[in-house]
């Protein structure tokens, strides 16, 4: 069993430097299916018309941004360094480990922010139709990428600038610890041998869905919004950040072996539930994120308008 899905798994060699491209579409599908339909329809107005109104198409030009000079500002917004020691210990502290230009947790806050004040204008009737405001669509873009990224363990971790040094064997390849997280896990825990659609939900993230509708997670779903207020995103995204550091203490790093081949000696295998774990966590808590936005905007503008009504 273990060596079939290998096989698959070493024909999708795709060097990455997060979430692969088609893990980040995929995880925002998941997250499409929670939107409240004032959601998806003002994600439509903001995003760019290439996307068909659809944010989970939208979901990997973050990285391609990162590697265009234009964009190259921000490219550290894809992790957080910490100054710990996985997998002996394991600290995350938000303050001290957000670099000086930006990380995750601040450009979750940040654009969120941002795209709070897109909201509002695309609620009001003011935003520039079809995705004409960069500062807007780029914010949406953003922080559906990133809601992704700090998901991902290594993205929460210093140690090997989050894995990337770190050198490991998986079906027979050499390659980075950090890409295993990325893709390699991803692809053996849906056993497919080529890469996931960028346009429509493939049936493994279908079956998260699933599990997540159905509470068949070893925690209860609506534990992970214990903290999932956008007025709060520092907060919150920290907290995130911290649990996903966590894992790089209780398996990334303890469970690791540089010396076998992490594909067979069932270091993959005792991976799948974590990653199933934290991209349904992503996912649930995205969609919660940006419906609470926009509930929280429609809100202030029917108090807003009350109140013009009673002057
Ligand atoms: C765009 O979205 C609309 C409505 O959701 C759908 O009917 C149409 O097929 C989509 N077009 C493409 C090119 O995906
Ligand atoms: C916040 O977003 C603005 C606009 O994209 C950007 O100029 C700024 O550098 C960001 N700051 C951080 C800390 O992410
Ligand atoms: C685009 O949106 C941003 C954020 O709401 C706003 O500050 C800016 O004025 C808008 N630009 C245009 C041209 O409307
Ligand atoms: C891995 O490489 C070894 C030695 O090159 C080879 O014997 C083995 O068949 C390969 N295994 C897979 C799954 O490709
Ligand atoms: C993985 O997929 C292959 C071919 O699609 C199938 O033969 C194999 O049984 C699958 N393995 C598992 C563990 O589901
Ligand atoms: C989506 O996938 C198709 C087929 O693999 C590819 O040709 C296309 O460039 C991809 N689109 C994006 C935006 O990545
Ligand atoms: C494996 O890890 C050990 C201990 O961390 C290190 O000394 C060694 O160089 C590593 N081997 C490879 C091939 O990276």
């Amino acid at each position: 069993m273990l060596s079939k899905r290998l096989l698959h798994v070493a024909a999708l060699l795709t060097p990455a430097a997060c979430w692969n491209t088609d893990v980040h579409n995929q995880l925002v599908f998941m997250a499409e299916t929670f939107f409240t339909p004032d959601t998806t329809s003002v994600l439509a107005q903001i995003l760019e018309p290439q996307y068909n109104g659809s944010i989970g198409r939208a979901a990997a030009w973050a990285d391609a941004y990162a590697h265009t000079s234009e964009g190259r500002f921000s490219y550290q917004w894809h992790w957080i360094d910490t100054h710990d020691w996985a997998p002996h210990h394991c600290h995350l502290d938000y303050k001290s480990d957000c670099a000086k230009g930006g990380c995750v947790v601040s450009a979750i806050a940040n654009q969120t922010g941002i795209l709070r004040e897109c909201i509002q204008q695309a609620m009001s009737g003011t935003i520039l139709s079809g995705g004409t405001n960069l500062t807007c669509s780029y914010a949406a873009k953003w922080v559906a990428h990133f809601v992704g990224d700090i998901h991902q363990p290594l993205h929460a971790s210093g140690r090997a600038a989050g894995g990337n040094f770190y050198k490991v064997k998986f079906g027979n390849v050499s390659t980075e610890l950090h890409a295993v997280w990325d893709g390699f896990i991803p692809y053996y825990a849906a056993n497919v041998s080529k890469p996931f659609s960028n346009h429509s939900i493939d049936p493994f993230f279908r079956s998260l869905l699933t599990r997540i509708r159905k509470d068949q997670f070893y925690e209860a779903p609506y534990m992970w919004l214990t903290c999932s207020d956008p007025s709060m995103p520092e907060e919150c995204a920290s907290l995130w950040a911290t649990e996903s550091n966590r894992w790089t203490c209780d398996y990334v790093y303890s469970h690791v072996h540089n010396d076998t081949d992490l594909g067979t000696d069932g270091y993959a295998f005792g991976a799948v539930p974590i990653v199933e774990l934290q991209i349904s966590k992503a996912a649930y808590r995205l969609g919660t994120w940006l419906n609470k936005l926009v509930d929280g905007v429609k809100a202030d503008q029917l108090w807003r308008d009350q109140e013009i009504l009673e002057l």
